[in-house]
């Protein structure tokens, strides 16, 4: 069970739902706010709102949640890493190097680190009360199908579209600042799951169909509700060939079964294989693509009816709870490498398909002025592994209905303390920088400079929770 509280100066909890609870001034660290909980079970609830559920609770124990914490792991995120979306003083101090950076990382929650759907949710409704970007890496139907109604609620594919700098307080012209976010994707959910069943898959293109457009109906009736809808994107991460092959099975049956539904859009992500020893969890043994198996397998996607450009880019995981900073480093330039692979497979494979196209028309152009397409890849999905601790002091004052609640700014100008000697996200955020930014900047010799930069994006599972949620149970005998 999850109890659900929210700090009470939390900026967003003036509105806040049902089914959470604010706490009382009286509570001031974790044990007075399991008290409380405890005290509410066994002394204000009546006997009918007592669910064997909640009985359950206090013997078996329960969990509670400090959702302010969970709004302020969402703001220190892209303050740490999204410099786009905060350098409100670029302008005015263009000597200071981050200044110069303009990437976002939109983290897409992991799901399965803690799906209780009020930790879900809030982490949407944080994300839209705020303008930020968010997405969810789903593993299951299941958590698919949650994300999928929270983004459609607050319409999360939006959030950082445009965003109003330091927007809480400060009416200056600057603020209302209107950047270009082509960065920021719109489809807000990876499936991300190494190991998915044909049925999963078939599933999971169901649903995120769109309906068809039908021309007879459409000229009988007028009062009909539109039924084109854009097409929508489903984003799998591939770990391997079998994958592939489930894919393909899995597209078949959707053509096979529905007429009326217009399939979604595939596009694959390869999961490469990072160093992960640095890590509380490693998690190489179970998902990742070795660097030399990369052109097989974009070979078997290409024939399987897997589309050249829906093969768009690249991702890892440095293994959960990762204390390394190198390592980071580590996987970043083999995703680079990556990149670059599967670029260059893919725009050999478009000039070989080019060439075959001109020799059955026949036509000879001189060399000079034969013009190949180009394989570009647009996403870098930088994973999860980032510690719980995020070097922001994001969750200062849990369970603390008396806690400070700090703005924005206030969050960015805390500085590590001396005691902190664990590696933090902020550590990590800090050190590779230069990297995604040269990253974003990456463009190939031939392209013109407004061709599409690479998108950046991860998938924080521990960063987000570790600090939100703690664990209460009852204690036998000592
Ligand atoms: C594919 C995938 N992405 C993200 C995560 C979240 O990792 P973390 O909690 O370390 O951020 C996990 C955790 O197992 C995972 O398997």
């Amino acid at each position: 069970m999850v109890s659900r509280l929210s700090s009470s100066q939390s900026p967003l909890s003036s509105s806040i739902p049902p089914n959470v609870t604010r706490l009382p001034a009286s509570v001031t660290d974790l044990l007075c706010c399991v008290s409380h909980e405890i005290s509410i079970i066994e002394n204000e609830l009546t006997i009918e709102e007592i669910s064997p559920l909640l009985e359950d609770a206090i013997d078996d124990g329960f969990m509670v949640v400090d959702l302010g914490v969970l709004e302020k792991k969402l703001k220190a995120w892209h303050l740490l890493f999204s410099p786009l979306l905060h350098n409100h003083n670029k302008y005015d101090n263009k000597n200071e190097r981050s200044d110069s950076y303009d990437y976002t990382v939109t983290p897409y929650f992991a799901v399965k680190c803690n799906s209780d759907p009020i930790v879900v949710e809030w982490l949407a409704r944080t994300a839209s009360m705020m303008n930020l970007p968010l997405g969810y890496d789903c593993a299951s139907i299941a958590e698919l199908e949650m994300a999928k109604v929270q983004i459609q609620k607050y319409s999360l594919e939006k959030t950082g579209d445009s965003y109003k700098i330091n927007n809480q307080n400060n009416d200056d012209d600057d603020d209302n600042r209107i950047f270009n976010k082509r960065n920021i994707p719109t489809t807000r959910i990876v499936y991300a799951n190494p190991q998915r069943a044909e049925a999963d898959l078939m599933h999971a293109l169901e649903l995120f169909a769109t309906m068809k457009v039908n021309s007879e109906k459409e000229s009988d009736d007028s009062s009909r509700l539109p039924l084109q809808q854009s097409r929508e994107e489903l984003w799998l991460t591939l770990d391997g060939v079998s994958e592939v092959y489930k894919i393909a099975a899995a597209r078949k049956l959707f053509l096979e079964k529905h007429n009326t539904l217009q399939i979604p859009k595939v596009r694959i992500v390869l999961r490469i294989w990072v160093p992960d020893k640095h890590s509380r969890v490693p998690l190489g043994e179970k998902f990742g693509m070795r660097m030399e198996e990369i052109n097989n397998i974009v070979e078997t996607c290409l024939k399987s009816e897997i589309l050249a450009e829906d093969i768009i880019g690249i991702s890892f995981h440095c293994g959960s709870g990762c204390s390394s900073v190198e390592t980071y480093y580590e996987a970043l330039e083999m995703g680079r490498k990556a990149l670059l692979t599967i670029d260059n497979r893919l725009s050999q494979y478009y000039r070989k398909e080019e060439e075959e196209n001109q020799k059955k028309i026949q036509q000879k152009l001189p060399e000079s002025q034969k013009q190949y397409k180009r394989h570009r890849c647009w996403l870098l999905d930088i994973g999860g592994g980032f510690p719980g601790i995020d070097g922001l002091h994001g969750d200062d004052g849990r369970f603390s209905a008396i806690s400070k609640e700090e703005n924005a700014t206030d969050l960015l100008k805390k500085t590590v303390t001396a005691q902190d000697t664990q590696t933090t996200v902020a550590d990590i955020a800090i050190a590779v920088a230069p990297v995604l930014q040269s990253l974003t900047n990456h463009k190939h010799k031939d392209e013109d400079k407004d061709s599409l930069s690479l998108t950046l994006i991860a998938e924080p599972g521990r960063y987000f929770v570790e600090g939100a949620v703690a664990l209460a149970s009852r204690i036998y005998q000592k």
